[in-house]
């Protein structure tokens, strides 16, 4: 089965280009890089053509909440209008578990209004949300650092590795679209301060981490639970730990 990655050289469309390859698929990566640009419609008709998936893991260059809302809106909406020209099948879409309880999350909001786009479309669909991926504990906590300390909200997160979505998302892609949304999470559930202490310490990182119920997730307020899956969700397998071992993260330098 030809299937179209688009954002295949990224974090979660590299492994997943892997992945599909290693059960015997044709998956083809797309993104600027190899001459794809679903923001101009770049290289799209050709590399669509005989594909019978595309999923979409692509990811906006720019994080201010205007540019945002345009790449995902922009490039959902000329990805499945060349899907539907080309007679694709199924579009994959990746998500965030929550981003319809963050309403001040800008980036979040153009996750939602992605998911819009798909949902009112009439490309057969499956819409994956995943949580945080433990490959992004690390930015998060530079983000929500003050000086010495990291200042978190006290909410719940069950985060996951790269290589568990892209397991999920390939395994979903090769499936019967769902025309709906699945959310996929990690095997365990932290506290915030608790997941950004284990990854400092990991580090032999100094900084200390505070509980503050005023802080906020890239600066939006979040409920406790608004970042954490339902109890459906598809769960993978890596823990936090084994991955903090195996990834051997450098240490701060002193
Ligand atoms: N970070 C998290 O914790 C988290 C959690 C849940 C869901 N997600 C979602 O996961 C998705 C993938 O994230 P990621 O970390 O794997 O992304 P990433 O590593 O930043 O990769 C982004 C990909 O998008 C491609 N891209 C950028 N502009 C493009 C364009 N105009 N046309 C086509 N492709 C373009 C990039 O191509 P080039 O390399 O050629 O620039 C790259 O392959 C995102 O949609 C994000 O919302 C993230």
């Amino acid at each position: 089965m030809k299937i179209v990655i688009i954002g295949g050289t990224g974090l979660i469309g590299s492994k997943l280009v892997t992945r599909l390859r290693e059960h015997g698929h044709q998956a083809v990566p797309a993104s600027p890089d190899t001459g794809v640009n679903t923001l101009n419609g770049e290289g799209l008709v050709q590399v669509l053509t005989g594909a019978a998936v595309v999923i979409d893991v692509s990811n906006s260059p720019l994080f201010e909440d205007t540019a945002v809302l345009r790449f995902f809106e922009t490039s959902t909406g000329n990805l499945l209008a060349a899907e539907a020209a080309a007679g694709v099948g199924h579009h994959v879409a990746l998500s965030v578990v929550g981003c319809d309880r963050v309403p001040e999350s800008g980036y979040l909001r153009a996750k939602v209004a992605q998911e819009k786009l798909i949902r009112d479309s009439p490309m057969p669909y499956s819409i994956v949300r995943a949580t945080q991926f433990f490959e992004f504990v690390k930015r998060i906590t530079d983000e929500a650092t003050d000086g010495l300390r990291v200042r978190v909200p006290p909410v719940l997160l069950q985060p996951m590795a790269a290589a568990d979505v892209a397991n999920a998302v390939g395994r979903i892609a090769v499936g019967a679209p769902l025309n709906g949304v699945v959310e996929v999470a990690g095997p365990q559930q932290f506290r915030f301060d608790e997941l950004i202490r284990l990854g400092l310490s990991a580090r032999h990182d100094p900084r200390e981490v505070v509980a503050d119920p005023h802080a906020r997730y890239f600066g939006a307020e979040v409920g406790e639970r608004a970042l954490v899956p339902g109890a459906d969700a598809r769960l993978g397998e890596i823990r936090f730990e084994d991955w903090l071992t195996q990834s051997a993260v450098p240490a701060v330098p002193a």
